[in-house]
């Protein structure tokens, strides 16, 4: 009798957290190794079951849109300023309300309007060949200098890095200053823009380029491992921290964001909230070589091996929303 009741108390003490918990459900376009051992944390911890649908941003994007307010996701994850303000923009999100989130996140990577956060930041850099560049460029600007012609390689105009960097160089120069920036890194092209940041690294062990634009961790990728074209000479490749003696290296995120039409709001919360613990931003921010944003987190070895530098403290929200503008003054100077 007695071990009969204790056993339903069991079964209910085990049934029960799982029943008023419920789930969440992640519309996520960033996926790494990582990504599992921290949905099943957070399950572990909360008794919320995750739910998972990954793709890119774009087609999230438009999926949330399409579902309007029937819509299943409660929390949107993606990388890039200009992609998270294009959800926002597209007013898929709402205030996150969260006291913790208010107290954990610096201020300059949180929406103003609290729709969303960033839970990793990244750094944009320029690399060089140290066999062929005496003087560096030391600023974003500079790269628009003629006396770098013919060696710069840089991904698309339409890349989100590149929106993004653009719409941060025109909320600290201005529209126009920003164009002449456009025009003048276009002319200084080694190459036609041509494939994602790895390429940029890649063409400057080739030859093909001299100078080139990248996110931090994508050298990082191949001091740690074996990335084919770049680990073998990488270490004929020069990094600068620009900006350092202006307005720092510009700074992006990966996000976070509250769904407008989150059905389980509070679990969305708890999850958000979630992604901030040191122990979750230890995976997110090393399962890419990103930088935590909660204070106190380390990011990995080869990070740490970087160095440190100036940081632009920018509000992401300053460029994030100027990408459209950013986009227009590329195609319009013709930068591919
Ligand atoms: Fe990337």
């Amino acid at each position: 009798m007695i071990r009969s009741v204790v056993s339903t108390v069991a079964l209910l003490a085990l049934a029960t957290p799982a029943f008023a918990a419920g789930e969440v459900n992640i519309y996520s376009s960033r996926h790494y190794d990582t990504d599992d051992a921290l949905y099943s944390n957070f399950e572990d911890a909360t008794g919320i079951t995750v739910n998972r649908i990954e793709d890119n941003a774009d087609v999230l994007i438009e999926r949330m849109r399409s579902e309007g307010e029937l819509g299943a996701a409660d929390v949107f994850i993606t990388v890039d300023a200009s992609r998270i303000g294009r959800a926002d923009a597209a007013d898929l999100l709402q205030p996150i309300g969260s006291d913790k989130v208010d107290a954990t996140v610096p201020a300059n990577l949180h929406a103003d309007n609290d729709h969303w956060i960033g839970i990793s930041t990244r750094a944009r850099l320029i690399f060089f060949d140290k066999n062929d560049v005496t003087e560096p460029p030391q600023t974003y600007e500079d790269l628009a200098d003629p006396k770098y012609k013919g060696m710069i390689c840089t991904r698309s105009g339409s890349n989100p890095y590149m929106l993004s960097l653009l719409g941060s160089i025109i909320a600290h120069d201005g529209e126009e200053a920003a164009r002449a920036w456009v025009a003048g890194v276009k002319d200084n092209f080694a190459r036609e823009p041509q494939g994602g940041d790895t390429d940029q690294l890649r063409g400057l062990i080739s030859g093909e380029c001299d100078i080139a634009v990248a996110n931090h961790y994508y050298y990082a990728r191949g001091l740690q491992s074996e990335v084919s074209g770049l680990t073998d000479g990488i270490e004929t490749i020069g990094v600068v921290f620009p900006n350092q003696e202006t307005t720092g290296t510009h700074i992006n995120i990966s996000a976070a964001g509250l769904a407008k039409y989150s059905p389980n709001p509070d679990n969305a919360r708890a999850f958000i909230e979630y992604l901030l613990t040191p122990e979750a931003q230890q995976m997110i921010a090393n399962g890419n070589n990103e930088f935590p944003v909660v204070e106190g987190v380390e990011p990995s070895e080869v990070v740490i091996g970087l160095g440190d530098f100036r940081r632009d403290e920018l509000p992401v929200d300053a460029f994030s929303t100027r990408t459209d503008l950013a986009q227009k003054i590329y195609n319009e100077v013709g930068y591919k």
